[in-house]
């Protein structure tokens, strides 16, 4: 089958950048299908790092095509910030980004409401990154968004102008558009329109029969994930969610592929959790224990540079999202983080009033206690091969979720990367 999936199965920051780089030589094209700048993709090149918010991580490749589908919402500035980045960088991404016409476009304004709507909500807020992703996503969903396409058409400024228009409308019903806003408007709006023009020299493609194309060629396709799953819009700890479908259906939807195309899926966990804003986190760790792996596994965030919240490992968590994704092939990260510890506990099930279940339950409460399992630390003395007792935390997991952990990350570098299928990544 032509077209592999990559995806995230926690809260996000699983090190998916990481991975797509290190398998992209396979690929013919690879292709992001949802989220926007909300993402921070990270890869470490020749010990050189760089963060990705819309491009694709496989630009590294200079064989790979990078294409950005119709599923993803794009900030043209943040694009164009990435391109003159890499350009810097001596990579020129240029000849080979594509960009579906049937994406939708970040105004500025929608990052104005996606402020507001974190205001209003108080304690209780996402903890979103503010890039505009939700009020993006919701005016696609209300039929009035505004599509890359359409700066191809005479009355594009008119249509951005429109839907800003209605979005102060919204904002002053909030009664919250205090100066400060006014003042990042003004410059939001110089930056978007200016990125807008430098969009105009880039290609825009109806991607979905691109996809067609190269399937029928029998180019081998990856579909790169954003987020993770425990975020996704139907399936994550909801309301503390993102605002598009992470999971595997996201790959057909946002990419216009049918699901009779897809192979295999790589499910990319690291060996403990994190989470980046609020919503419930069963095996969340405090203290100078979260503290400690914080600053080892560099647990800030990639977008935002928020501090990430630590919990060890939460498998019936990762068993359903490996269900709802259809995983053929796992992929464990920063398993060097927990190296030295003498012990490392896994949650293998959540106690009920009805006693202990494997089930994540509808309601995912502050509340939800994990039964955990103790097991044997390791000490990764070098990165080439894996300890035994990390061998024996790994075919727990294998035996728990029923699936092969087929490549072992033990560093950012790409180079740091053990593959246990016989054959190098
Ligand atoms: P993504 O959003 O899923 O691509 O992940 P992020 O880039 O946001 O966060 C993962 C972080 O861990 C980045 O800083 C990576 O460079 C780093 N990383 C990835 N794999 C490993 C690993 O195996 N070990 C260590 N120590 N760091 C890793
Ligand atoms: P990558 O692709 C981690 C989280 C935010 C917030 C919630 C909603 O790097 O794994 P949004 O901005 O979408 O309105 O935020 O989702 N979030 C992420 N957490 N990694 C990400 O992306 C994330 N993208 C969004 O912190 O809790
Ligand atoms: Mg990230």
């Amino acid at each position: 089958m032509p077209v592999d999936v990559l995806l995230g199965l926690q809260w996000g920051d699983e090190g998916k950048g990481k991975i797509v780089d290190v398998l992209g030589h396979q690929y013919a094209i690879i292709a992001r299908f949802q989220g926007g700048p909300n993402a921070g993709h990270t890869l470490v090149v020749e010990g050189k790092k760089y963060v990705l918010h819309q491009i694709p991580s496989g630009i590294f490749h200079p064989g790979c095509v990078c294409l950005i589908g119709n599923g993803v919402v794009l900030n043209p500035v943040i694009l164009q910030q990435e391109i003159e980045t890499l350009l810097a960088a001596g990579v020129d991404i240029r000849s080979r980004l594509l960009l579906s016409r049937r994406m939708h476009l970040i105004l500025p304004t929608h990052r104005l409401l996606d402020k507001a709507y974190e205001q209003a909500k108080g304690e209780k807020k996402i903890g979103s990154t503010l890039r505009g992703i939700g009020p993006t996503y919701q005016d696609k969903m209300a039929r009035r968004g505004v599509r890359l396409g359409e700066i191809e058409s005479p009355d594009f400024a008119q249509r951005c102008t429109e839907v800003a228009n209605y979005h102060l409308e919204l904002l002053k019903l909030h009664n919250i558009l205090p100066g400060e806003y006014e003042t990042d408007l003004a410059e939001w709006n110089e930056l978007f329109w200016a990125s807008i023009e430098r969009l105009r020299t880039l290609t825009l493609v109806d991607s979905e029969y691109v996809l067609a194309e190269a399937l029928a060629e029998g180019k081998q396709v990856l579909a790169e994930g954003a987020q993770g799953a425990l975020l996704d819009i139907d399936f994550g700890s909801y309301p503390f969610v993102t605002s598009s479908n992470t999971t595997t259906g996201g790959a057909c939807s946002g990419l216009g592929i049918p699901p009779n195309h897809f192979g295999r899926v790589f499910g990319v966990f690291k060996a403990y959790c994190t989470r980046v804003g609020s919503g419930p986190f069963p095996t969340e760790l405090f203290g100078s224990e979260a503290e400690e792996l914080r600053q080892i596994g560099g647990e800030y965030g990639a977008t935002t540079g928020r501090p990430r919240r630590i919990g060890w490992l939460d498998l019936p968590a990762l068993k359903y999202a490996c269900m709802l994704n259809g995983v053929t092939d796992l992929v464990m990260t920063k398993a060097d983080v927990l190296s030295g510890l003498e012990a490392v506990q896994v949650s293998v099930g959540y106690q009920t009033e009805g006693g202990t279940t494997d089930r994540l339950p509808f309601r995912q409460t502050d509340a939800l206690k994990p039964v955990y399992q103790a097991l044997p630390g390791w000490v990764l003395a070098d990165t080439g091969t894996l300890p035994e007792t990390l061998e024996a935390y790994i075919r727990f997991i294998e035996s728990y979720l029923g699936l092969p952990v087929s490549y072992v990350s033990v560093g950012a570098d790409r180079k740091y990367m053990v593959s246990r299928t016989g054959q190098p990544a």
